[in-house]
């Protein structure tokens, strides 16, 4: 009790600090997202997402050794579709030469020890923008499942090291899972995007992939934003379905739901600094509102507290220029 106990003790100096801090950061903590689009030599510049950029494949591979030096060693892949190639069935997802699959090729062969996970999910190759198949206006379950078990076959045998799901169908877990062990790939991963949010804070990203919803909303399988047992509930089918690491998303606003999962699961979890949260750090350090680069160490760090074993987060490069 006070005064025999003065917590600010503690905080004197910063050597001190620095040697009781909980959570801290490096690169192994986390997760790069990725875009790629068609063409050579292409660095286009996402309008919603100052200072992240689209590549072509040729530039992906430089922009990963850069990465590599500074020790970020796992990617999130997601593909640009061309509008001339989106159907209903996605059925250029499943192209084994499409360009998903010739990225994580080429990045395999070029950096075997890079740790590769793809994005699985239809709506960048949706006529609809939806994350499965339509039928009279409806988001069809099932075959999208059938669908997303072929899609993730082809990435690991162009060489994923995981699969990440983030469709928010019922059993996709299951059906990837299923195929991946009937065709021999016992130790490809599956990286399930449990607890994803019917959120507002994906609009860059959508711009980026051109992949907004072309009617409705994703409301009948992403989640409601008003529920946090539910959370419990996916993680939990998830896990029985077989995956390997949990992803909760958005980030920021859903540190509860993280930290309700590490308390309930033994199991990886990750969290998502998502294409939102990016553009609004970014919108307010540049109007001199915020200090970027240390909201972005804080923002961190605080998915280290809430639980998350790492971070997919558009700022990893800047974070750990910072740090090292
Ligand atoms: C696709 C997908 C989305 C994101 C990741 N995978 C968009 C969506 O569900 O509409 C969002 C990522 C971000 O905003 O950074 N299923």
């Amino acid at each position: 009790m006070y005064p025999i106990n003065r917590n600010r003790r503690l905080r004197t100096t910063e050597t001190l600090r620095n040697l009781i801090r909980e959570n801290s950061i490096t690169a192994n903590d986390f997760l790069v997202p990725l875009f790629v689009v068609e063409g050579k030599n292409i660095k286009q510049e996402i309008q919603s997402m100052p200072n992240y950029f689209k590549m072509s494949i040729d530039l992906i591979l430089k922009e990963i050794k850069l990465l590599h030096s500074l020790g970020l060693k796992s990617v999130l892949l997601f593909a640009q579709v061309e509008e001339n190639l989106k159907d209903n069935y996605g059925t250029e997802a499943i192209n084994k030469n499409g360009l998903m699959q010739r990225a994580i090729k080429s990045i395999k062969d070029k950096f075997p020890d890079i740790l590769i996970m793809s994005d699985v999910a239809l709506d960048p190759y949706s006529s609809y923008g939806h994350d499965g198949v339509v039928e009279n206006g409806l988001i069809v379950n099932d075959i999208t499942n059938d669908i997303l078990a072929k899609m993730s076959l082809s990435h690991v045998e162009a060489g994923a090291d995981f699969v990440a799901p983030s469709d928010m169908m019922d059993g996709r877990v299951k059906s990837i899972r299923m195929m991946l062990e009937k065709e021999g790939h016992h130790n490809s991963g599956i990286m399930s995007y449990s607890a994803k949010y019917a959120s507002s804070f994906y609009g860059p990203f959508r711009d980026a992939l051109d992949s907004k919803p072309g009617f409705g909303d994703k409301k009948t399988y992403q989640m409601d934003i008003g529920n946090r047992e539910e959370a419990i509930n996916e993680v939990r089918n998830d896990v029985e379905e077989g995956a390997d690491i949990i992803m909760i998303k958005p980030g920021i606003s859903y540190l509860d739901i993280i930290r309700d999962i590490k308390n309930n699961f033994n199991i990886p979890i990750s969290a998502y600094q998502v294409s939102g949260e990016y553009a609004m750090i970014k919108a307010a350090s540049k109007n001199g509102w915020i200090d970027e680069n240390q909201t972005i160490l804080e923002t961190s760090i605080a998915f280290k507290r809430a639980g998350a074993s790492f971070i997919a987060s558009y700022f990893a490069k800047d974070v750990i220029t910072l740090i090292s």
